[in-house]
């Protein structure tokens, strides 16, 4: 079976609430890889209900996250994007790889410790062995490179891990790559517009801790002001963001949105206050991503277009996956 050699595989959660973080760590920098690269995009909604979610709202995020791929510029024509559900292998092979991964790996997971909360009995088993479904997401393409905000490091290490234990348990040397994290640019870990020291995230109960793919002008502009930072004015380098979590925020998410680094904003802006730098940040952000909304919005009215997109996906997404799960059968001997 011939091996991939650049394939990208990917997903986003459809659990309401997209946000900068999700864009700037994730979906922008898809779209840059479909110049280099096979991709493939997902909209896991296997992984959304291992915390409860609403039918009808599942059914609506899923086209909303779908939605954001492609207003983002991810073409539908050329690269792959379908929801995880509409492909059996995923869960197929996600059980094998139970099998095969081990219980202390998961015991290890930050993300499930930190969403399972204090009561970890009650979390589903789902949520438990989420990063083993994960992990099949990626190896069920066999894909090559997973483009991931910072959170995901942990997890990308265990699908790792899982595809090296199965390829020396079944002696099926180098069946499965060994997927390598692609987390870039300067907004790899986007923090809370409230708490610097948090990641910004669909489930924080405050709106005010994220800018949502839903904001409007008015949204992002109020929520920019409001951005918890410090009474001093910005530094002139880098190293002077150090200790001022909320700064360095605010700058790292002009340098993404810019195309520039760090350094570059901060020697546009070193030695100014946030009253200056604030509204610069504002206007910035609502130029880039009210294009963006504006397109979610148009293609959400049309969901018939969206299903049909997520259906052509599936269908190319089991012409890769099928073969995959057929020779892993194969080789755990499944007859
Ligand atoms: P999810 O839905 O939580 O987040 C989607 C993507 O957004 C990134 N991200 C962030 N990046 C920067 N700053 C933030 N504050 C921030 N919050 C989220 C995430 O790192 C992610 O890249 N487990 C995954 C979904 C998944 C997946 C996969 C990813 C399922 N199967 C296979 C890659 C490959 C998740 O919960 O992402």
């Amino acid at each position: 079976m011939e091996k991939p050699q650049n394939r990208v595989f990917s997903g986003v959660q459809p659990t309401g609430n997209l946000h900068l973080g999700n864009y700037l760590g994730a979906i922008r920098n898809f779209v840059g890889l479909q110049q280099t690269h096979e991709c493939i995009y997902c909209v896991v909604d296997m992984h959304a209900i291992t915390v409860w979610q609403d039918p009808k709202e599942l059914a609506a995020n899923t086209r909303e996250v779908a939605a954001a791929y492609i207003a983002a510029g991810i073409d539908p024509s050329t690269n792959i994007i379908f929801n995880q559900s509409k492909v059996a292998a995923h869960a197929e092979l996600a059980w094998i790889l139970n099998c095969v991964a081990r219980i202390g790996w998961l015991n290890r997971m930050t993300q499930f410790k930190d969403k399972a909360g204090k009561d970890r009995e009650k979390a589903s088993v789902g949520l438990y062995a989420y990063p083993i479904l994960m992990a099949a997401d990626i190896l069920v393409y066999r894909a090559t490179h997973v483009p991931v905000g910072d959170d995901q490091k942990q997890h990308l290490e265990l699908a790792r891990d899982t595809a090296q234990k199965f390829n020396n348990d079944f002696g099926a040397q180098d069946f499965f790559p060994l997927p390598e994290p692609l987390i870039m640019g300067p907004a790899t870990r986007v923090m809370s517009l409230r708490d610097g020291t948090k990641k910004m995230s669909k489930s924080d109960p405050s709106d005010y801790s994220r800018i949502t793919m839903r904001d409007s002008a008015d949204d992002i502009a109020k929520k920019i002001r409001k951005a918890q930072t410090d009474p001093d004015a910005l530094p002139e380098t880098v190293e002077g963001l150090q200790g001022r979590p909320g700064a360095d925020n605010l700058v790292g998410i002009y340098a993404a949105l810019a195309g520039m680094t760090k350094a570059e904003v901060l020697a546009q802006y070193g030695g100014q206050q946030f009253s200056a730098f604030k509204p610069a940040l504002a206007d910035l952000a609502v130029e880039k991503l009210s294009p963006i909304t504006d397109e979610m919005k148009r293609l959400m009215a049309d969901p018939a277009y969206i299903d049909n997109v997520l259906e052509k996906g599936a269908v190319r997404a089991r012409a890769l996956a099928d073969p995959v799960i057929a020779r892993v059968r194969e080789i755990v001997g499944f007859i």
